[in-house]
């Protein structure tokens, strides 16, 4: 009888044993989801935010004409990106990389250019001009990215071959 009790007592043990592995490895799967989106880190969130208004422009960049409506995308854009720009030059300097200090100033510059654009938007030739900082700024896109070997980009954009990069 009491051998009986024992064996059952183990038996019990046991189930519940795996029971309680098996909902702890699934709860450790869950967090490890949760930890993937938590771990995105603050420049890729900021990244994001560019690439937002970088497509804003990239969007009517091949219109003939740009209205009133379009060159409000082109003005709020390139501020926003100015503003980004600026996080990102302040905040994620690499000084130890001196080819990635440079792009991550180009890409405030020519974000800064294309605002300039903007201011006058009135005068002759001012569309080929937003065109060509659009064009500008995602060459620095592509090639701090080729610089540090993220493929992502050409992904973004498929059709997208010639990146500027030469
Ligand atoms: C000076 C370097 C540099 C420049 C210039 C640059 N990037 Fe990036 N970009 C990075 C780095 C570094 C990452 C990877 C960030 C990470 O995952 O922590 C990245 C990642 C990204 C991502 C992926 C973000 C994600 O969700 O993981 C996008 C989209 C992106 N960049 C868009 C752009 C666009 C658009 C431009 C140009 C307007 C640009 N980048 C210019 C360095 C740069």
């Amino acid at each position: 009888m009491r051998s009986k009790i024992l064996l059952i007592s183990i038996f019990l043990i046991a189930i519940i044993g795996i029971a309680g592995n098996t909902s702890q490895l699934f709860s450790e799967e869950a967090n490890q989801g949760e930890g993937e989106k938590k771990e995105k880190s603050e420049l890729a969130k900021l990244m994001e935010e560019i690439d937002k208004n970088y497509k804003a422009t990239e969007e009517i960049s091949g219109y003939y004409n740009y209205k009133d409506e379009e060159w409000k995308i082109i003005g709020d854009s390139s501020a926003k990106l100015i503003e980004l720009c600026k996080i990102a030059v302040k905040k994620f300097a690499r000084p130890d990389d001196e080819k990635y200090q440079k792009l991550n100033k180009s890409m405030l510059e020519e974000a800064e250019k294309m605002h300039e654009v903007y201011t006058r938007r009135d005068q002759i030739g001012a569309l080929e001009d937003a065109q060509w900082q659009v064009r500008r700024l995602r060459q620095t896109c592509a090639l701090c990215h080729k610089h540090l070997g993220i493929h992502i980009y050409p992904n973004l954009y498929p059709g997208h071959t010639d990146w500027g990069v030469k």
